[in-house]
């Protein structure tokens, strides 16, 4: 099996229906049964309907060991595809509103992630993300919470959450914080917001990867540029479909981006909400795209080298990619 290795996948997505369950006992939560299908899956209808489900489903995660129990439970799956790194995206805002510190957050992933290590072998880093739709204040006061603690797992800065509320520049404090901390930083954009939407985040925030940035395949001229400028790309073509951006993977434009050049990476976002995992993902592409294991090997080393962890970890999962 080809290895793997993820960029974008937030972890307070990550948790299946049976984990929350289990988390809302635990913690004495009555979780709303309207947050379940009559399959058992999380039920959402579009992309807000989405948001609204998964914050129900982040709010069972109360205590700094459900974070670590929510970090070792997806990186165990994500093992057992042969996937040798996951880059998670963290969401403070969301710990806050369950009354945890950002230490005690953080601890707790880290917490996971080293469990998972030493069982699997497998390696995790955390990038801190803020929430759009929360504005540019919340998102401030998470990039201070960021470099006021750093962490050796905590590698990056991102934002996802509605990219139709407010606009990058309206970020650019929070981000240039991080980036001046030293830090690369990552903005979901192209994902329901059109290229305009990608170009804005070039142009007004320090970032080096893009979340998403698949809708730059409907302006010539920018996917031109991303391809000659070599950004990555965090394409998630399972999370476009379930939400309605595409109807089909067949008719997702992943091979195009890819055969314009673009550096692309593929990744679950929050998959038991979207139905995938990252073996999936890889599958799928193989299938639908027709890509053979010598793309799916360039996909994980794009992956790797659009990391924003060190160039020693780098080089070690190269190393682990091609052994
Ligand atoms: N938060 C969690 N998943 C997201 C997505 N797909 N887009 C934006 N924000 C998110
Ligand atoms: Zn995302």
């Amino acid at each position: 099996m080809v290895k793997k290795a993820e960029l974008h996948v937030h972890l307070e997505g990550t948790a299946t229906p049976e984990l929350v369950k289990k988390l809302a006992a635990r913690n004495g939560i009555a979780l709303d049964p309207l947050t379940f299908k009559s399959d058992g899956g999380f039920a959402w209808n579009d992309f807000w309907g989405f948001l609204d489900c998964y914050d129900k489903a982040a709010a069972t995660i109360r205590t700094k060991d459900d974070y670590r129990l929510v970090t070792y439970d997806y990186l165990a799956r994500c093992a057992r595809e042969d996937v040798l790194y996951v880059e998670m995206f963290s969401s403070p805002d969301h710990a806050a509103e369950c009354g945890m510190s950002y230490t005690d957050h953080l601890d707790g992933i880290a917490a996971g992630i080293d469990d998972a290590h030493r069982e699997f072998g497998i390696e995790g880093r955390i990038i801190v993300t803020c929430v759009r739709h929360l504005g540019p204040e919340k998102a401030l006061s998470a990039a201070q919470l960021f470099v006021d603690n750093q962490h050796p797992y905590v590698v990056g800065f991102g934002m996802g959450g509605d990219e139709a509320q407010f606009h990058p520049k309206d970020f650019r404090a929070a981000f240039d914080l991080a980036h001046e901390a030293g830090y690369q930083t990552t903005n979901h954009a192209g994902e329901f917001g059109g290229p305009e939407s990608i170009r804005a985040s070039l142009d007004h925030l320090p970032i080096t990867r893009i979340g998403h940035g698949v809708r730059a395949v409907e302006d010539r001229l920018l996917l031109e540029e991303l391809a000659d400028r070599q950004i990555p790309l965090e394409l998630c073509p399972g999370s476009n479909v379930a939400t309605g951006l595409y109807d089909s993977r067949e008719q997702h434009p992943f091979k195009a981006i890819m055969d314009a050049g673009c550096l692309v990476t593929l990744n679950s976002d929050d998959p038991p909400f979207f139905a995938t995992s990252v073996g999936h993902e890889y599958a799928e592409a193989a299938r639908c795209y027709s890509l053979n294991d010598a793309d799916l090997m360039w996909i994980t080393s794009n992956a790797i080298g659009a990391g924003f962890c060190n160039d020693a970890l780098k080089e070690a999962l190269l190393a682990r990619l091609h052994q």
